[in-house]
């Protein structure tokens, strides 16, 4: 401990500040005469270092429980001798360039009453101006330790004002967002449903500082945890107006035993920050997660048809094929077999039983999924199949079997969520078994090109029998055994492509979007509910990891405000063509063509969100190409005004010095619009706009602008 006190004592001028940066971001750190850590600043990039000096003190940059700070703290330990508190003092700090190509700097700290050190490691991707944090909190020990508070990260902002938007909602009513101020006080944003932990709000907020944020103007910060169970977002104004913000695991029935001699990791907490309002901190995030977090996020993604909407439990093989023949017709790459094919005990006729049980059920599929496979390959499509390996119903022969597998309170009645109860991924012969339902499927059907994975239930009846003692432990160790059980799925099938869905957006985060391509945001695919759902997930993730898929919801929409609409993301159909009439279906070919030529714009591009649906009456958004020499235009009336005073849309992203021509596409009967084969500079288009809006109720176009 000595050494720890000398290293401070001895550290030169330039070592007092430690300053993390991005092209456009700084947050800096200072060691303060007393050797601990505090943070200076947060904010626009500061580049003259002679500057800091004039920087205020700051409070401490990792809060903990038990000294002089009377507010939240991000650690809290408790020693072997029964004493709560921890003073961390700077060790040293080192940079160092990461694998994947970012700044990392990493800062140790450590008590020199107790054997504790934290390191806090933060990742910096200077061209999205994205910040990655987290901590590992060592034990160095020779007994247990217990933390009762292990945050990620702490990051502190001393402005006027502060407004958080968060994203609440429900099953089918995913990410709805609403803003408030923050006044002095605390403002939670948790959840405690662990395995499907975001059914009620994603683990993602924007906060906007000094005034109000729009989508081109004001200071924002955007962030979220990487973590695929209970978060949580502390947000705290004290007594001098400074905010605090804590992210990390939510502590709540978490306290979590630390034996000697480890280390516990926490999760990333990702942040961007923009002085260019929400659309610019939106694409930092969008491209920092195609370039360096999503799975695949700089490969292709494949259009599929579904049949869950279209035969829900009720289908056999034949159904079956006819719908791949439905794909085939529509030219989609995939077709997807959804719940409801396996259980023989007890087949999966509904969703009251058989989950568990993944093996065909034979009378619908007398000749397996194999048989599947060969008829989507002799039509040339791909087949992909629905797992939800983390779930059991009471009614299955697993639940039968492996009642100690389950989640559940022994000396108490079950109760139910969706009919299932939630299995016990901290004991690893359950890891084994869930990795063995995608190992065993690919064994026998290698042809199988893609998985959706869900999970329709929360941890329920609380309650692990394999841990025994460390109850407090099922939420984190749920997770972490999930991660082992991804990891191992990753390592034998690099490739596969994997959609996470928990009965759609309960279950979204960027750790778990390491392993899957995509997810599914919502079981509403109402188009104008998309319009919403799909927004309010943009403020975070890419179009290229959103499925939107046209089904039969809103009949009143015509379907190519539905194909339209389900073209924003990553496009899919849920559909059968006996729902379609001739031109419909013709419609549907010729706009997944379209969709198919213009997935590098829309996929990869650059995000402008133009007109939100939250403004009323409209809706538009557009992508626009790396260089700038195509962008795609997506505008939607939904529920315009008579006599409405209509304007312009001021489209975004372009080089104003280019000419672009619009051509109107997905078009069905009708006129096109005015600028339709027309000719513009970037310039007018940004400037001045194009009239894309009407008066008709669900109207909507597509353009396609290429540069000349
Ligand atoms: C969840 C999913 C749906 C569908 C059903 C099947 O609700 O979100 O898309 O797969 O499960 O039971």
């Amino acid at each position: 401990m000595a050494a720890v006190a000398s290293l401070c004592l001895n550290m030169a001028a330039h070592d007092r500040y430690i300053a993390i940066a991005t092209d456009h971001v700084s947050l800096i750190y200072r060691v303060g005469d007393n050797g601990r850590l505090y943070q200076s600043y947060l904010g626009p990039r500061l580049t003259h270092e002679s500057d800091y000096a004039g920087l205020p003190g700051g409070i401490e940059a990792y809060l903990t429980h038990g000294m002089e700070d009377y507010f939240e703290p991000a650690l809290h330990v408790e020693h072997p001798d029964g004493n709560h508190s921890t003073e961390l003092k700077y060790v040293s700090h080192q940079v160092s360039a990461a694998a994947d190509g970012s700044t990392c700097t990493a800062i140790t700290l450590a008590d020199d009453q107790y054997p504790t050190t934290v390191r806090l490691l933060l990742n910096a991707y200077a061209a999205q101006d994205v910040i990655v944090a987290h901590t590992e909190i060592v034990n160095a020990d020779k007994r247990p330790v217990t933390l009762h508070k292990y945050a990620s990260s702490l990051l502190s902002m001393n402005r006027s004002r502060y407004f958080l938007t968060e994203y609440s909602g429900d099953w089918a009513s995913e990410v709805n967002m609403s803003e408030s101020e923050l006044q002095f006080g605390k403002k939670v944003l948790d959840t405690k449903l662990g395995s499907r932990a975001s059914m009620f709000m994603p683990s993602f907020f924007q906060l906007s500082l000094d005034g109000h944020s729009s989508e081109t103007q004001g200071d924002v910060l955007v962030g979220t945890l990487a973590w695929t169970g209970n978060y949580r977002f502390t947000f705290e104004v004290d007594q001098n107006g400074l905010l605090r913000l804590i992210s990390g695991i939510n502590p709540y029935f978490s306290a979590y035993q630390l034996k000697a001699g480890e280390t516990f990791t926490t999760p990333d907490f990702i942040f961007t920050y923009s002085t260019q309002g929400r659309g610019q901190a939106s694409r930092n995030l969008h491209s920092w997660a195609r370039q360096y977090r999503l799975k695949n996020g700089s490969g292709d993604r494949m259009t599929l048809l579904n049949n869950w909407e279209a035969t829900f439990f009720d289908f056999d093989e034949q159904k079956l094929v006819g719908l791949m023949d439905d794909a085939v017709r529509l030219g989609v790459d995939m077709f997807l077999l959804d719940d409801g094919w396996f259980g023989n005990k007890y087949p999966r006729s509904s969703d009251h039983q058989g989950l568990g049980d993944w093996q065909e059920t034979a009378s619908k599929l007398p000749h397996k999924v194999g048989y599947l496979c060969e008829q989507a390959a002799k039509k040339g499509i791909k087949f992909g199949i629905w797992i939800e390996p983390e779930m059991v119903n009471p009614k299955s022969e697993l639940y039968e079997k492996h009642k100690d597998w389950v989640i559940h309170l022994p000396n108490r009645k079950e109760y139910y969520f969706r009919n299932q109860m939630v299995l016990d991924l901290s004991n690893p012969q359950v890891q084994d078994h869930v990795f063995g339902v995608v190992d065993r499927l690919m064994t026998a059907y290698p042809q199988i090109a893609f998985f959706k994975w869900d999970c329709n239930s929360p941890i329920t009846n609380i309650f692990s029998p394999y841990l025994k003692d460390k109850q407090s432990h099922l939420y984190v160790d749920y997770v972490r055994g999930l991660y082992k059980v991804l990891e191992r799925i990753r390592a034998k099938y690099p490739d596969l492509p994997m959609m996470l869905c928990s009965g759609g957006g309960g279950r979204i985060d960027y750790e778990a979007l390491r392993y899957f391509t995509e997810f599914w945001p919502s079981d509403n695919t109402d188009p104008v509910e998309r319009l919403y759902i799909q927004y309010g997930f943009s403020s975070v993730y890419p179009a290229k990891a959103q499925c939107a898929h046209v089904t039969t919801w809103n009949k009143e929409a015509s379907i190519k405000f539905r194909v339209d609409v389900a073209s924003m993301g990553k496009l899919g159909f849920d559909i059968k063509c006996s729902d379609l009439k001739d031109d419909e279906i013709k419609f549907c070919r010729e706009a997944i063509g379209n969709y198919n030529r213009l997935k590098p714009v829309i996929l990869d591009g650059d995000m402008y969100r133009l007109v939100s649906p939250y403004e009323g009456n409209h809706a538009s958004t557009m992508m626009v190409s790396g260089g700038k020499d195509r962008a795609v235009v997506f505008a939607f009336d939904v529920n315009p005004r008579y006599r409405e005073h209509l304007l312009p849309v001021k489209l975004q992203g372009l080089d104003s010095n280019r000419q672009y021509r619009v051509a109107e596409i997905n078009r069905i009967g009708g006129w096109p619009l005015g600028c339709d084969g027309k000719t513009y500079s970037g310039e007018y288009l940004m400037t001045v706009g194009l009239p894309l809006f009407g008066t008709t109720r669900l109207t909507s176009h597509v353009l396609e602008l290429v540069a000349m």
